[in-house]
């Protein structure tokens, strides 16, 4: 169970909050999140980075509430993001243009534009059409466009395909040969500047080697373009540290930054981190009721009020979840159940044989479910999204409502008749 949530007398608390009292107020389904949790994460990395020029970049798409990037914005986090939403999210919570990288494959003229207005720190290039983009628009808007390359180093991060993203055959980034080159044409481009050198190997690497073999990668090639004469400000090193779902044991903060500050030994450039999962993972739930409890033949069913609309992980990627029931029973048998949503797929589940004692009405939570959980929820079945609740100590905040029928149908509109 997640370190974050505590057992007291059958029952689970996040902080001071006990979950079934929490469950009173607030409807299920919802996420709950634990702001010390969120601020311990981050602090983990501050303090292993103390002594060395850095700057962390939390990679919003993990959990974009703006109360979460509020919360990170007062520890001086900087963002990584990958659209305009991200973007105009993190100016909401007050964060800084000026310690925010753009990521992102297809980064449009709009996007463009408005990160130049408000002066970011650097877009991460990731291919030579966008280049010749951003100089063009950096020109006419007459600012200069600070970048960096994102090199592919075609390596093999060892993680679920779908979020492998440092192997030549995805769409990210560019191969250290033709990034070279690039880097040279980008001297000689008037309307951008060169201010570091990226990469992002993948998510949820639970081994430092990959990390270190990518970073070796990058310093080979500045050595290169440092001889001919490209000096840079910064190496982004990327996100992508895995966090213990079940019974993987990814390397600490600590030991992970301690290996990259090494490998980058007494280099004169800031080092850039993007972790997103490992800043929020482990500090949100997702707390949902037992709807009905069903057997089919000898399988089990608990059909819960939270579905694969609310938590994709598990449908999309296989992704294992602890599942704790909130309240402990001793009086019931437990039983195999294959803890599933209201949805119309066979592929709507939150977890797969999990030895559990419930009766109908009780309440789950699913631990680890901070990041990738609500950023990746959807309407689908025309279901309203979750509310999502910030806890701190006895506090709890209400960060984002549950959505209404109104909310769902926002926009749409039927045809009008028109007169023949
Ligand atoms: N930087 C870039 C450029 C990224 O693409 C990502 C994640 C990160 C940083 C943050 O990586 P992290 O530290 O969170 O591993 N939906 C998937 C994960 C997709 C990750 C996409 N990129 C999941 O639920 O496992």
């Amino acid at each position: 169970m997640s370190s974050i949530l505590v057992r007291k007398n059958k029952q689970l608390w996040v902080e001071q909050v006990c979950l079934q009292e929490l469950a009173v107020s607030f409807e299920t389904p919802f996420y709950t999140y634990s702001n010390d949790a969120i601020k311990n994460n981050f602090n983990a990395y501050k303090t292993a980075l103390a002594g060395q020029k850095h700057l962390i970049c939390y990679a919003v798409k993990a959990n974009s509430n703006i109360a979460i990037l509020q919360t990170l914005v007062q520890l001086g986090s900087g963002f990584d993001i990958v659209s305009q939403g991200e973007l105009e999210r993190v100016l909401m919570a007050g964060g800084d243009p000026k310690k925010i990288v753009f990521s992102g494959v297809g980064k449009s003229d709009q996007e463009m534009r408005r990160a130049l207005e408000i002066g970011i720190l650097c877009f991460n290039i990731e291919s030579e059409a966008e280049l010749i983009l951003l100089n063009k628009i950096s020109a006419e808007m007459e600012i200069l466009a600070p970048i960096s390359v994102r090199v592919n180093p075609d390596i093999d991060a060892k993680t679920h395909p779908y979020i492998a993203t440092g192997l030549k055959e995805s769409k990210f980034g560019i191969d250290a040969a033709e990034a070279r080159q690039i880097y040279l044409r980008a001297a000689k481009m008037d309307n951008v500047r060169i201010v570091g050198i990226d990469c992002h190997i993948g998510s949820q690497l639970t081994e430092t080697k990959p990390f270190e073999n990518a970073l070796s990668c990058l310093l080979e090639l500045i050595q290169d373009l440092n001889r001919n004469g490209i000096m840079l400000e910064h190496i982004d090193v990327g996100g992508g540290l895995g966090v213990r779902y079940r019974d993987e044991t990814p390397p600490s903060v600590e030991a992970y930054t301690q290996k990259l500050m090494e490998l980058a030994g007494a280099r004169r450039e800031m080092l850039i981190f993007e972790p997103g999962r490992s800043i929020v993972a482990n500090a949100g739930f997702l707390v949902t009721s037992v709807q009905f409890v069903k057997r089919n033949g000898s399988k089990r069913f608990a059909i819960c009020d939270a579905a694969m609309n609310d938590m994709l992980r598990p449908s999309l990627y296989g992704s294992f979840l602890d599942i704790q029931p909130v309240c402990l029973r001793q009086n019931e048998p437990a039983h195999f159940y294959d803890i599933v949503g209201p949805i119309c797929e066979t592929g709507d589940f939150l977890g797969y044989e999990r030895e559990l004692s419930i009766v109908q009405g009780d309440l789950l939570c699913v631990c680890d479910a901070g990041a990738y959980g609500f950023s990746m929820s959807s309407n689908y079945n025309s279901r309203p999204r979750a509310p999502e609740l910030m806890i701190s100590g006895q506090d709890v905040h209400v960060v984002r409502e549950r959505e209404t029928i109104d909310d769902l149908v926002r926009g749409e509109h039927l045809i009008l008749k028109t007169e023949k």
